[in-house]
């Protein structure tokens, strides 16, 4: 991670990596404050007496100013605290837990992995580890990322060379266990980002496994934008008179606004295509609800002439990457996702995101949206609703205590018959296959 011979400044021109230092943050209400006097952000990173070396990768990020979750989670988790860390999306919870774990383990012998990072997907892993990366590249601190899909020898042998943080999926992060390449017990740290999905019944039989391979006396932090309340006092079990830190309601960030469109489930690909024909969109991520649809919806708008890619478990977790960096490099404009894609995923060019089907929660809903109207950016989210959302968009409604606004486009024929191939409802939740018309659709 060290980048010797070359000044800050020398980096952020050779990596070009993103400038922050004229961002804003509106104003965001805290409502469960942290003990203990914090800094305030006109001290920036200062207050918080990171090592030198930290504070140059945080230089090098281009972050000048603390955002309110960093300013009110760093002190106490550098005092060693458990904490609860609750802030929207795309407000820096990354950097709030990197920065102090990088701080810790600078004290620390080297080669052994002092902090343990789980992530829910295997690209939010990837995207953490690079995050460490860039915040720990003056410091001689290693990271790996430890996830599915890719063969386990590389990772097994980053662990053998020496590393002092892993960022993991729980599955690979148990076969490593299990396999005796993983070596816990060192871990002073844990870290479970986006908690509220790691411990919903999916993760949670991995989650306890995991926990059970850890020492006792550890620190252990949380971070997610939601957190039901179930899962609230469900997390309370593995920790130890945690701080909690919660910045602003759980729900979406205020930046980004909100439309729904009403239309038949078979009109939804041409209505897709009317709205990014008729709006200028930087790059478009669209939800969809299954792994299939992701995949026909992207290859119909590639049919069309755009730019378009597929992010779904179908696919190679190598096809999954690239559609990723391809997304983010901007060679491709619209993403189209399963919700492997809804939480933590940053790329900062999103300028609207659309649910072509309507998540299956608010909180979906949030973290959707989330992937918009990062870091003070503005954000539009379109979700296209039929008869059967009706429950939710109450509920999405209720969540952000203002009635959606509801558009229909002027010039486009919600009248027309299904394509052929197109599909004439939704699939089932069971995993029967979609009714579709009556001819098949073209392989
Ligand atoms: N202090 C800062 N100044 C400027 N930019 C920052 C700062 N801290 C973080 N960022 C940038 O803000 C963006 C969002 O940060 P991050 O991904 O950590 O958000 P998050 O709160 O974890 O969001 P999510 O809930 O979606 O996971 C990133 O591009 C990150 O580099
Ligand atoms: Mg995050």
């Amino acid at each position: 991670m060290s980048h010797q011979g070359k000044s800050p400044s020398a980096l952020i021109e050779a990596e070009s990596l993103p400038s922050a230092s004229n961002t804003r943050y509106s104003p965001i209400p805290e409502t469960v404050p942290a003990q203990g006097p914090s800094p305030s952000a006109t001290d920036g990173f200062q207050a918080f007496h990171l090592h030198p070396s930290i504070m140059a990768g945080v230089q090098a990020a281009g972050y000048v100013t603390p955002t309110p979750i960093q300013m009110k989670a760093i002190p106490p988790v550098m005092q060693g605290r458990d904490l609860i860390g609750l802030a929207q999306t795309g407000t820096g919870k990354t950097a709030a837990f990197v920065l102090p774990i990088l701080h810790r383990l600078l004290a620390r012998p080297r080669g052994q992995v002092g902090a343990l990072i789980i992530s829910p997907t295997r690209e939010l892993a990837e995207q953490t580890h690079e995050t460490v990366t860039q915040l720990g590249r003056r410091t001689p601190l290693r990271s790996v990322a430890i996830y599915g899909g890719v063969g386990i020898y590389q990772q097994t042998q980053k662990l053998r060379d020496g590393v002092e943080i892993a960022v993991a999926c729980p599955g690979r992060l148990l076969d490593h266990l299990w396999q005796g390449t993983f070596d816990p017990s060192h871990i002073e740290v844990l870290v479970i980002d986006e908690a509220d999905r790691l411990f919903d019944m999916g993760f949670l039989p991995d989650i306890r496994k995991i926990l059970q391979c850890l020492l006792h006396e550890r620190q252990t932090l949380l971070f997610s934008a939601t957190m039901p309340d179930d899962v609230r006092h469900l997390v309370r079990e593995i920790l130890h008179d945690p701080v909690t830190v919660q910045i602003g309601l759980m729900r979406p960030v205020a930046s980004v606004s909100h439309a729904l469109y009403p239309v038949g489930q078979h009109l939804k690909t041409p209505l897709l295509k009317a709205i990014l024909k008729g709006n200028s969109m930087e790059s478009v991520l669209v939800f969809t609800r299954t792994k299939h649809r992701a995949e026909r919806v992207s290859q119909q708008l590639r049919g069309a002439g755009y730019r378009a890619a597929s992010l779904q478990g179908d696919l190679s977790q190598y096809q999954r990457q690239a559609a990723l960096d391809a997304f983010r490099a901007g060679s491709v404009k619209i993403l189209v996702a399963t919700d492997v894609a809804a939480r933590g995923l940053d790329v900062l060019s999103i300028s609207h995101v659309i649910n072509y089907d309507m998540p299956d929660s608010p909180d979906a809903y949030t973290h959707r949206i989330g992937r918009t109207g990062r870091i003070g950016a503005t954000g539009e989210a379109f979700t296209f609703v039929t008869d059967k959302d009706e429950d939710m968009v109450r509920s999405i409604e209720h969540l952000l205590n203002a009635p959606l606004e509801r558009r229909r486009l002027p010039n486009f024929d919600y009248r027309a018959r299904p394509a052929v191939g197109e599909f004439l409802r939704a699939p089932r939740r069971d995993g029967r296959r979609p009714i579709r018309s009556r001819r098949p659709a073209a392989r």
